[in-house]
């Protein structure tokens, strides 16, 4: 108060008095009028929509950023643009801000750009003047290295600004493949996402979904229902549970907007900032030097059994703390980030309990795009291998399972962050070479003495090697188990591969976390390049 007292008195000096009360009148009116206009652009839409918008049991796009950003961190820009196309005049439609909040903030106490589509203005559409306040925030994150985050819930383009507001959506699409690989960009959908609109948050690194709230779609129910008589709910067609259990457009579903954004917190403080960052480092609670007995013994004898590779994971990450991406899709592969003796560290596995852990289409792609997205943004790859080979059947095939099972193949050779790789069973054929082997560039690869490295299973191989002697023998399942006993002993185990370096070394179980800790100790400072060229050519 001392102070601003004095600051008056120095500022007016010179001034007489009267002169003094009409200068401090002016600056009082001025910021009444800021104020007043601040009060007006918070409300966006206004009370009534804000009402409407609560009641739908939705968030503000305001509330949605007070509870993804650290309490206090949010400063607002462009809070006073207005849509070029709207009547001006007190009143109308000359919603101050216009359709969306942006801004920087901090989360975990780091940079972040957001921006926040405001259903409550003309529904949240993407005008001329929403699309260059999107791309300013976008821009600079770009050019500040920090992670970009979009709250999606909008009607799409602006129908009034008819091509301005599509040629909006391009400036944005383009900025969204710009920043690929440069800053994390993450998309939560919150309300409608309809038509070309969708394909922002698809070029973006992860997709957030709350169920009976976000709806992703290019043509909605009732354009369907016209074209092909189809008739489909919102929900049905575009919700969470589809795209996170069918189509795999959301990498996370959540059950309400509040886990929603602390699962953005959540996986945030697992990425670098930028791809020059490396991610953060906490100092392990969890001691890198544990091992663990139970997993000596989780791999059943009888090789048809399955077992929970999701225990295996959580008994060797720090605090038994995974993150899972895509944890309802292609569950046949589990992909998802932990920290491994305080090192972020993103883990590709197979699941033996879904479909035995098979390599189809789904798995692949899912597999591919998550080693990608570690390898743009310096998280190693720990890679936990069993896998019986890729999936056999016309339908696979005529889908393309050659093109698709080839991203995964690429995905692995190109990434140049450290790659390790622990081999718990089996790992045959094609498929073996495909989950980050030696041959492919991994730095470290472990096996467990239960491993099993072929050419294809013994029952397989011992059919097509010994067709004739099993069509001849009187005691045929006798000669059968026999042969697939010598297949075992002489093929399918670890130390043929060892013999040959393809494996590293042979470890016991227990003491998985602590040989993957130390090689990713040993292989922070790895350098390697990949061949000048503009771009590869990923089979897609
Ligand atoms: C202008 C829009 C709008 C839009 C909604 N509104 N969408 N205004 N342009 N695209 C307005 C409505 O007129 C309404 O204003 C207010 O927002 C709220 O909308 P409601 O319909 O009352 O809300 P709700 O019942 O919840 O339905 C939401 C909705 C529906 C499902 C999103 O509004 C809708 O179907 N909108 C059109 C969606 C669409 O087809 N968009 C174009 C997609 S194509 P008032 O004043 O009446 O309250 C696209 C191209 C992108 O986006 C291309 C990129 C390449």
């Amino acid at each position: 108060m001392a102070q601003t007292v004095t600051s008056i008195i120095i500022f007016n000096a010179g001034r007489t008095t009267e002169e003094a009360m009409a200068v401090e009148k002016r600056i009082e009116e001025r910021l009444e009028e800021l104020n007043r206009l601040r009060e007006q652009g918070h409300l966006g839409g206004g009370l009534k929509r804000i009402e409407q918008q609560h009641l739908k049991g939705k968030l503000t796009a305001r509330e949605r950023l007070e509870l993804l950003l650290d309490p206090g961190t949010f400063q607002e820009l462009d809070p006073f643009v207005t849509s070029w196309a709207a009547d001006t005049e007190p009143g109308s439609r000359g919603y101050l801000g216009d359709a969306v909040v942006t801004g920087f903030g901090k989360i975990n106490g780091r940079s972040t750009y957001v921006y926040a589509q405001d259903f409550t203005v003309l529904g949240g559409s993407l005008s001329e003047a929403v699309a260059e306040k999107v791309n300013k925030v976008m821009d600079l994150a770009m050019k500040n290295g920090a992670p970009i985050i979009g709250l999606n819930d909008s009607g799409g383009a602006r129908i009034q600004e008819g091509v301005v507001s599509l040629a909006g959506y391009g400036e944005l699409f383009l900025r969204n493949t710009m920043a690929s690989g440069v800053v994390p960009q993450l998309s939560v959908i919150l309300g409608p996402c309809a038509g070309g609109a969708v394909y922002s948050p698809a070029i973006t690194d992860f997709v957030f979904m709350v169920q009976d709230l976000g709806q992703m779609y290019i043509t909605g129910p009732d354009v369907i229902k016209a074209a092909t008589g189809e008739v489909v709910s919102h929900e049905t067609l575009g919700g969470a549970e589809s795209h996170a259990t069918m189509s795999g457009v959301a990498h996370f579903n959540s059950a309400s907007e509040q886990e929603c954004l602390s699962e953005v917190r959540r996986l945030l403080a697992f990425l670098p900032q930028n791809n020059m960052d490396d991610p953060p480092f906490i100092p392990p609670f969890d001691d890198p030097a544990r091992t663990d007995d139970v997993l000596t013994h989780i791999v059943p004898d009888d090789l048809v059994k399955g077992y929970n590779m999701r225990e295996v994971i959580n008994r060797i990450v720090d605090d038994g703390d995974f993150m899972e991406v895509h944890a309802q899709f292609a569950q046949n592969i589990i992909v998802g980030f932990a920290r491994m003796g305080g090192f972020s560290t993103g883990i590709v596995a197979q699941q033996p309990l879904y479909l035995a852990g098979v390599l189809d289409i789904d798995a692949s792609t899912k597999a591919a795009r998550f080693v990608r997205f570690c390898d743009s943004f310096n998280i190693p790859i720990l890679t936990l291998v069993d896998v019986p080979g890729f999936l056999p059947g016309t339908e696979q095939e005529h889908r393309g399972i050659i093109r698709h099972g080839a991203k995964l193949i690429y995905a692995y050779a190109e990434a140049t962050v450290p790659k390790i790789t622990v081999l718990t069973r089996k790992a045959y054929g094609g498929a073996y070479l495909v989950m980050g082997s030696k041959h492919l560039g991994a730095d470290i690869n472990y096996a467990w003495p239960t491993a099993e490295i072929a050419v294809m299973g013994p029952e397989g191989a011992v059919g097509v090697l010994y067709k004739d002697e099993l069509a001849a023998a009187e005691n045929q399942e006798e000669l059968r188990a026999q042969l697939v006993q010598e297949y075992r002993t002489r093929w399918a185990n670890p130390y043929v591969a060892a013999n040959r370096g393809y494996i590293d070394d042979v470890i016991n179980p227990a003491e998985t976390r602590v040989k993957v800790i130390k090689a990713l100790e040993m292989l922070q400072n790895k350098r390697d390049t990949m061949p000048p060229k503009k771009h590869g050519n990923i089979p897609l």
